[in-house]
């Protein structure tokens, strides 16, 4: 393990996380990010979610020139920053540090710091992933639920429990990114306490032992741990020799249901050939499921009005483009709109949407940037 000053990394890490987006997405300019608007929600993580219609959310823009100084783009990691993540904890204890935390410090821990996301003993919900949902044992065997032979099957239940082969992934996977906003804050104790409680959630045993609320966890103790799914993937996944298994599996097309039209030639579509039998459902199809499949996120379509530009330049514009305005170009000033539109539409257009002195982006309205164009229209036809 690195032993490095925390506060140093702490604040350091989240400021590394900001930059890799960064570097990979900036060209120069602003970058987009989310500046609320009237139709967004805070969320309790501070995030914010915005409507979904038809299965897109709409683009959002930033007053660059407004909100510019007070955005932190993010820098480069330091190489110390970027040793710092790059860690990993192998089922085998490889990068394990020592340490301990008991079930009842966990569950503290997780009240203060995991709860608002995870929900109370680990339920999960409202897009976030739940942690726990009983014994972990019994539900490894929903696993096995099969809807396609049986429609009235309720669904394999797939988390950390039941589902994961190696607790390894999970104290690696709180220690470097949980809880969310802040990763990499937590102690080597604190991880171990959190682990402890989440076993304890999941009803899990070690060793022969419950891990019940007296629980003390430490890396003698964790390493003893075996997943009630280890044996469950197909192909085996555990081991030092997964990768090469999992490829020789991949390799041979009859260990998924398929095989190659013509071995020796390439070929882009139309190349595998399916051999599985196809099941169907019975009795109209499948109507209610445990736990549900899919969670609908989306709004349902909207009707689309036409747009109204004149109205539209009223309710959103006029009170700063009209005459007795707040000093920005007055509609129907030929001179001062021909200024503006000298510099070519797309400037025009660019400016009006991003926001340019004292101009908020789009007005300050919540029109699309579709309709926000057409009443820059408007107006510049009114103005000629
Ligand atoms: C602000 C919300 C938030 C907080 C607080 C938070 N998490 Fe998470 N957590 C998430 C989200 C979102 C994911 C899913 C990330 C993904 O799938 O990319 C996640 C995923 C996880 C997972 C993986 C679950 C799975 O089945 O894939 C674990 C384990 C986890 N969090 C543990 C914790 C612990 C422990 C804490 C407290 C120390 C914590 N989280 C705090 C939002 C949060
Ligand atoms: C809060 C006042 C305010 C509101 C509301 C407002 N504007 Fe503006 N707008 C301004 C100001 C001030 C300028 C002049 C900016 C400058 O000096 O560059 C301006 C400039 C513009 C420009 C010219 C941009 C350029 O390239 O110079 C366009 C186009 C524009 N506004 C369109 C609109 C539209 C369309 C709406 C309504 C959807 C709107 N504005 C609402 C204040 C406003």
């Amino acid at each position: 393990m690195f032993k490095l000053d925390r506060k140093l990394i702490v604040s350091a890490s989240v400021a590394a996380a900001v930059a890799l987006f960064a570097v990979g997405c900036v060209g120069g300019d602003a970058t987009p990010v989310a500046s609320p608007s009237a139709s967004a929600k805070l969320g309790i993580d501070g995030g914010l979610s915005y409507p979904v219609v038809n299965g897109k959310t709409g683009p959002y823009y930033v007053n660059a020139q407004s909100e510019g100084k007070k955005i932190n783009n993010g820098r480069v990691p330091t190489e110390n920053e970027l040793k710092r993540w790059d860690t990993d904890v192998m089922a085998d204890g490889t990068g394990l540090p020592e340490g301990s935390g008991s079930v009842s410090e966990g569950e503290a821990l997780y009240e203060a710091q995991c709860v608002m996301c995870h929900g109370d003993f680990g339920s999960g919900g409202g897009g976030y992933p739940a942690l726990s949902k009983g014994n972990a044992v019994s539900l490894q065997k929903t696993l096995k639920n099969n809807r396609w032979k049986d429609p009235e099957a309720s669904g394999p239940i797939r988390v950390f429990g039941s589902y994961w082969p190696q607790a390894s992934t999970l104290w690696w996977y709180i220690r470097d990114g949980m809880p969310h906003p802040f990763s990499d804050s937590l102690s080597e104790d604190e991880t171990y306490a959190i682990t402890a409680y989440i076993l304890n959630i999941n009803e899990m045993e070690i060793d022969g032992e419950l891990v019940d609320d007296e629980y003390v966890l430490d890396r003698e103790k964790f390493l003893k741990i075996k997943m009630p799914n280890v044996d469950g993937f197909e192909p085996n996944i555990a081991g030092p020799n997964s990768l090469p298994r999992v490829r020789a599996y991949y390799a041979d097309p009859k260990n998924f249901g398929a095989k190659k039209v013509k071995a020796e030639e390439r070929c882009m579509s139309n190349c595998q050939k399916e051999t599985v039998k196809e099941v169907y459902i019975k009795n109209g199809g499948i109507s209610d499921f445990l736990p549900p499949m899919a969670t609908a996120r989306d709004l349902p379509p909207v009707e689309v009005e036409a747009l109204d530009v004149k109205k539209a330049y009223e309710a959103n514009c006029a009170m700063c483009h009209s005459a007795d305005g707040m000093g920005a170009p007055v509609i129907g000033d030929k001179d001062a709109w021909a200024a503006v539109t000298d510099k070519g539409m797309d400037a025009v257009y660019k400016n009006g949407i991003e926001g340019i002195n004292g101009m908020p982006g789009l007005g300050g309205s919540s029109l699309s940037t579709t309709d926000f164009k057409s009443v820059v229209d408007y107006i510049i036809k009114e103005s000629k």
